[in-house]
């Protein structure tokens, strides 16, 4: 195993969040499914409500700083937990932030444009940028750079999700605290499965997987495109991270698996399944799972050890990313009654 800090020698990072998250057993949910089910609570990162893109922003912010950036710009839809953890973690070290946010089509309507995420975006004070369906928001976000530019600010662009190299070092260093944990524990993994979208959080934990040593199997559940399109971009990303650890790129090969059988109708729309998941999740564990992401990979988690692909008495990992936040904004999805 190369030692994690000869690994990230070329990367600085700022502190934004809680470390390490824990790793729990869930106990009910494992008798219930006939499996050991373990959760890497990375819902608990602590910035803002938290989430997987804080470990992200962690690296991308101490990129900024070295370009003497004064001001953050990404990209989302309405509801991104990224933009709600961009504005959280500029207010913390004094950037201005502005996110550039589109709608979606299928959303729900009442809550979507007000409540959640985007609530606390404005709470955070970040300036956001509502685009509709059809707009360019790359095209967008280059003209906010230009108009910045001209009046003196310097402006640094985080890609949609923090999905680049930089920000996928995030989930290198989770990965090297998860197999410490894992050992710690004495647990043996037989696969962990995680929500998969901008790609940058399967590509940083598999590259840093790799770099441990390790050969767990990491099962993406796709919330917004088929395989033949997930596949590639997380294998795409997962090469150049590990060529920037100076490690083989060919080390990618076989060690990407998604699944696009669960994200439904499309990215945020929610789905009966997920919907299912997260009652379920609540009522057995007392966590929060949310529509967009961990509901969907939760309900593909489920599903996969029903149909014996996940298999009895095997123990499986689920990566918790957060996004809890969002249920707020689809309260329409959840027809349950609040009082007796
Ligand atoms: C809660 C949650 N889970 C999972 C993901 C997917 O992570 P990635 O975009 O790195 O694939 C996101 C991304 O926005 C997220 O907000």
């Amino acid at each position: 195993m190369i030692p994690f800090a000869q690994l990230s020698q070329n990367f600085t990072k700022l502190v934004l969040s809680h470390q390490p998250t824990p790793l729990e057993v869930a106990a009910r949910m494992s008798s219930l499914l006939g499996i050991k089910l373990l959760i890497k609570r990375d819902d608990c990162t602590g910035l803002a409500g938290g989430g997987n893109k804080t470990r992200k922003l962690e690296y991308l912010l101490a990129d900024a700083q070295k370009h003497q950036a004064d001001t953050l710009i990404t990209i989302g839809g309405i509801q991104s937990n990224h933009a709600r953890q961009t504005a959280a973690a500029a207010a913390k070290f004094g950037f201005d932030c502005e996110l550039i946010l589109q709608d979606v089509a299928g959303a729900p309507t009442d809550n979507y444009s007000e409540n959640g995420n985007i609530l606390l975006n404005s709470l955070c004070g970040a300036t956001v940028h509502k685009l509709s369906i059809n707009d360019d928001c790359q095209q967008f976000a280059q003209q906010r750079i230009n108009e910045l530019t001209s009046t003196g600010k310097k402006p640094y662009l985080i890609p949609i999700g923090g999905s680049n190299v930089i920000g996928s070092m995030g989930y290198v260093q989770c990965a090297y605290e998860l197999v410490q944990q894992i050992n710690q524990q004495q647990h043996r993994v037989d696969h962990i499965v995680l929500a998969t979208g901008s790609a940058g959080t399967q590509a940083g934990l598999l590259a840093g997987l790799i770099a441990a040593d390790s050969d767990i199997p990491v099962l993406g559940i796709n919330v917004s495109r088929p395989v033949t399109e997930q596949n590639p971009l997380v294998e795409q990303l997962l090469r150049q991270v590990l060529q920037a650890l100076q490690l083989d790129p060919a080390l990618a090969k076989n060690r990407v698996h998604t699944n696009g059988d669960y994200y439904g109708e499309g990215y945020g729309i929610s789905s009966s399944v997920s919907e299912s998941a997260i009652k379920l999740l609540a009522q057995q564990e007392g966590l929060l799972l949310d529509p967009v992401y961990t509901g969907k990979a939760m309900a593909g988690l489920i599903d996969l050890v029903h149909s014996g692909q996940l298999k009895p008495n095997s123990t499986v990992l689920f990566l918790h990313t957060g996004g809890s936040q969002a249920l707020f904004a689809y309260r329409s999805c959840f027809n349950i009654p609040i009082y007796s």
